[in-house]
């Protein structure tokens, strides 16, 4: 068989408590060392390599093996980051400078491709090996609204056969679920790539006002000719948002009708 190309993922979930836990022996690793000593920040340290299969093994790299490489070195890294005087106090920045702590220690034939580091469930930072001094932001806001499917120029019985249930005169309401991905080169005082607070003006205002609350066929414009299917919808987050966080560039636009489906636009 062919030597494959493959990309895997690794997660370490931990806590950046002033005790490293690694000197305990690891409890529970799905959910990480509990931070039950103090309230410390829990957070999730996500790697993605790639290189050639083992033809013998199948594997690309022992899981082991990146998690001593994330464990050794990055954990103590980000212990000291967080306990001491931080880079502006901002995640984007330390992340910038922990590509270089982690990334040579790669066991080869593997590289690194990313390092995403989530300090909440809904706000994450990545860098990656194809420009690893620009980092990428990505932060979740919701709205409830209600829409219906619905074609014009199609009969009743065409909208019922395309569209199903989400064709009911009435509508139906759904919880949807924003990502964006914002990359930027983070300001050497500060340490970001922008502002969080400013980030969620610009958001709340172009879109999350504009739509939470209500229905997008009848009170929201954009909508008044364009079916709202979460793909049109996720267009028209984008063009909202395209060019309003400069000089952060606006590389992604994640929208979740449920927690099973989203669309997703990365521009043109
Ligand atoms: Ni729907």
């Amino acid at each position: 068989m062919p030597v494959m190309q493959m990309r895997l993922m690794r997660e370490i979930r931990f806590s950046l408590g002033p005790e490293s836990p690694e000197s305990r022996p690891m409890g529970n690793s799905w959910s990480g060392v509990p931070g039950s000593d103090a309230l410390v920040p829990h957070v999730i340290l996500r790697a993605i390599v790639t290189g050639p299969v083992d033809p013998r093994t199948g594997y690309l790299c022992n899981i082991t093996v990146i998690d001593r490489l994330l464990r050794d070195h990055a954990i103590q890294w980000l212990r000291r980051e967080s306990a001491g005087p931080t880079r502006g106090g901002c995640v984007a920045g330390a992340l910038r400078h922990l590509w270089p702590v982690v990334e040579p220690h790669t066991p080869r034939p593997a590289s690194l491709v990313t390092l995403t580091l989530c300090v909440t469930p809904h706000l994450s930072f990545t860098v990656n090996r194809g420009d690893p001094h620009m980092v990428s932001m990505t932060y979740a806001f919701e709205f409830s609204a209600a829409h219906r499917l619905y074609c014009e120029d199609m009969s009743a019985e065409e909208n019922q056969r395309t569209f199903g249930p989400c064709t009911n005169p009435n509508g139906h309401g759904h919880n949807y679920v924003v990502s964006i991905t914002l990359t930027g080169d983070p300001d050497p005082r500060t340490g970001t790539i922008i502002d969080l607070g400013a980030c969620e003006r610009i958001v709340n205002a172009a879109v999350i006002d504009r739509f939470d609350h209500k229905h997008l066929n009848m009170d929201c414009p954009e909508f008044s000719t364009l079916n709202p299917s979460v793909e049109n919808i996720t267009r028209v987050v984008y063009d909202k948002l395209d060019g309003a966080f400069a000089p952060a560039t606006l590389t992604r636009v994640r929208v979740y009708e449920t927690p099973k489906t989203y669309a997703e636009y990365t521009g043109e």
